[in-house]
């Protein structure tokens, strides 16, 4: 009896643990109003895993969203247009980022001395929207955040287990990208009892579910893509998130590149010092 006991304490013990941490990630998860704050479904990035690299044309057709529908509100202000042409990212051809580049206006001076707006160059930051905070809490009610690093700023925690699994497996860094896509696309009508204030729209992903962004995604073909990739809401929100997250670590292929190099140089130098053990201690007699 003790010995079945000793034998199947560390499973009920593993067993005990796990029931609690799933209740207390159940009780985290609960919203200020008692109803349960929805996690956003697990999507499936280009960018997953050890090998995962962006794609180029997916990179360029969330520019495309930011460019006609985020920008209106949101700045980029770690980004300059000559970042648009570097390796890893959209690499839009120098001409073609020049004139997106042209396209926004940018505050300098003149040879007085005088401000002056003038058309942005490739080595300029992104333009932002508001020229300060206040202007754009007045205009929205919330200040639009500037979505640099944004990707990275925002997780959707999958609680205990699965967190164990996620920071092992690496998934945990595609969560804030699952959160940015579940937010553009997780506008619903609120349900009966709960409506948004004034100024607030229902969302089933944003913590507490009344955001001050309206659904800016909210028609099939409301952006052209030239690609010929389906103009949905989904592939919008998709892309976008796509290239929120480039922006966020403009370096992440060389990163896992230089990581996997690692890998096989330690296996090799394993080797070699296997080999080397074996030659040093050869002579001596077991
Ligand atoms: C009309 C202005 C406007 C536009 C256009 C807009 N947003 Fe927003 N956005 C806001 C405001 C205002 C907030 C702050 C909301 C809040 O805190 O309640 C916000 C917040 C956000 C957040 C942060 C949510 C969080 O978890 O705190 C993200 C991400 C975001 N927007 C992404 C986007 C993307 C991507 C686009 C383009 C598809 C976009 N927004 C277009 C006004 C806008």
């Amino acid at each position: 009896m003790t010995n079945l006991m000793t034998r199947t304490s560390p499973l009920l013990a593993a067993f005990l643990g796990l029931s609690l941490g799933m209740s207390i990630h159940a009780a985290i998860a609960q919203d200020g109003h008692g109803h349960e704050q929805e996690l956003p479904p697990v999507q499936k990035w280009s960018f997953s895993g050890p090998f995962g690299t962006f794609d180029r044309a997916q990179l360029q057709r969330g520019f495309q969203i930011y460019k006609e529908v985020c920008s209106a509100c949101h700045g980029l202000d770690l980004l300059s247009y000559r970042n648009l042409t570097q390796t890893g990212g959209p690499q839009f051809p120098e001409a073609q980022a020049k004139a997106i580049a042209a396209e926004f206006k940018v505050a300098d001076k003149d040879d007085k001395g005088e401000p002056v707006m003038r058309p942005a160059e490739l080595k300029d930051r992104f333009a932002n929207p508001f020229p300060n905070k206040k202007l754009a809490e007045d205009t929205y009610g919330k200040v639009p955040p500037d979505l640099s690093v944004m990707a990275k700023a925002r997780t959707s925690p999958r609680g205990f287990p699965l967190f164990v699994f996620d920071a092992v497996t690496g998934r945990n860094i595609e969560t804030g990208p699952d959160y940015l896509y579940g937010l553009l696309v997780g506008y619903a009508d609120a349900p009966a009892g709960s409506e948004p204030p004034q100024g607030s729209y229902f969302n089933k992903y944003f913590p507490g579910n009344n955001i001050a962004m309206p659904n800016m995604l909210a028609a099939d073909g409301q952006v052209t893509y030239q690609d010929g990739t389906p103009a949905t809401i989904e592939n919008y929100a998709r892309d976008v998130t796509a290239f929120l997250m480039w922006a966020a670590e403009p370096k992440l292929e060389e990163r896992k590149r230089i990581g996997f190099q690692a890998i096989i140089f330690l296996v090799i130098f394993a080797g070699l010092l296997y080999f080397t053990k074996k030659k040093v201690w050869s002579d001596l007699p077991h």
